[in-house]
């Protein structure tokens, strides 16, 4: 059992949540306040493993931090969070740089998109934490069961420290994904994130949200 914590209570965070309770682990939600309905609900529907409270307790409660939030606003949270909370501790980043602000299809934020990423900038505002990017390419259903897209699937990680990504490999491999394959350091982000548009159009003209990409001929 590990205590892990979850920023974001979205359907993303709720889906993760969910997915740790029942995968044995203690899980802290955390968000702007210590008393966010969607939080609250979680919890009462999960169990006596499933906490909540706002983000700095979140950043307490655990060395290992899923980020669920919203990529426009996902920088401030750390702040919320109390960056020097964060020192030493592992952040799988599964956020998006997706500006909704001129409707559907979303777009890539310039500043966070082609020679930057937000995994990058998250590093950057935590330099002495161990950011790692993965899952962001897929639905929440599928980040937590990857059988559901139909087991052969590719799942990507990045991140400076090596330790931090075999943590998380850890945990992907509860949630079902077998072929991990690394891209290296946060940098890695760039292209991780620029598979967004190819999802979300693949969505649009599918129907299917159980999808993930494969790579083969490694
Ligand atoms: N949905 C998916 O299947 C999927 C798949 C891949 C990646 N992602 C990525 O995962 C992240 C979460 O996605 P989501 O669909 O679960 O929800 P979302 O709507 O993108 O984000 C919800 C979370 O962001 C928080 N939030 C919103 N505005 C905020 C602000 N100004 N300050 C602090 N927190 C704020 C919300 O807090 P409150 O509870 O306080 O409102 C909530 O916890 C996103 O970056 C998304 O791109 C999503």
């Amino acid at each position: 059992m590990k205590n892990i914590s979850i920023f974001g209570t979205g359907a993303v965070g709720r889906t993760l949540g969910t997915k740790l309770v029942q995968l044995g682990h203690r899980v802290m939600m955390g968000s702007r306040t210590k008393d966010n309905e969607k939080a609250m609900e979680w919890a009462d529907k999960n169990g006596q493993n499933a906490l909540y409270g706002n983000f700095e307790d979140a950043a307490e409660f655990s060395n290992i931090i899923i980020n669920c939030t919203k990529g426009a606003i996902t920088l401030e949270v750390f702040e919320l969070a109390g960056i020097n909370k964060l020192k030493n501790k592992i952040i799988l980043d599964l956020s998006n740089p997706l500006d909704f602000s001129n409707g559907m299809p979303p777009s890539l934020y310039p500043q966070w998109s082609n020679t930057y990423s937000l995994g990058e900038a998250i590093q950057d505002k935590l330099p002495e934490s161990k950011v790692v990017k993965s899952l962001n390419m897929v639905n929440c259903e599928v980040m937590a069961d990857a059988t559901l897209c139909g087991g052969s699937a590719s799942m990507f990680i990045c991140g400076n420290d090596d330790e931090a990504k075999k943590e998380i490999a850890s945990i992907l491999n509860e949630f079902g994904w077998t072929k991990i394959i690394d891209l290296g350091d946060i940098k890695g982000a760039r292209g991780l994130e620029s598979l967004l548009p190819i999802w979300v159009r693949l969505w649009s003209t599918t129907g299917n949200g159980h999808i993930a990409f494969d790579i083969v001929g490694l």
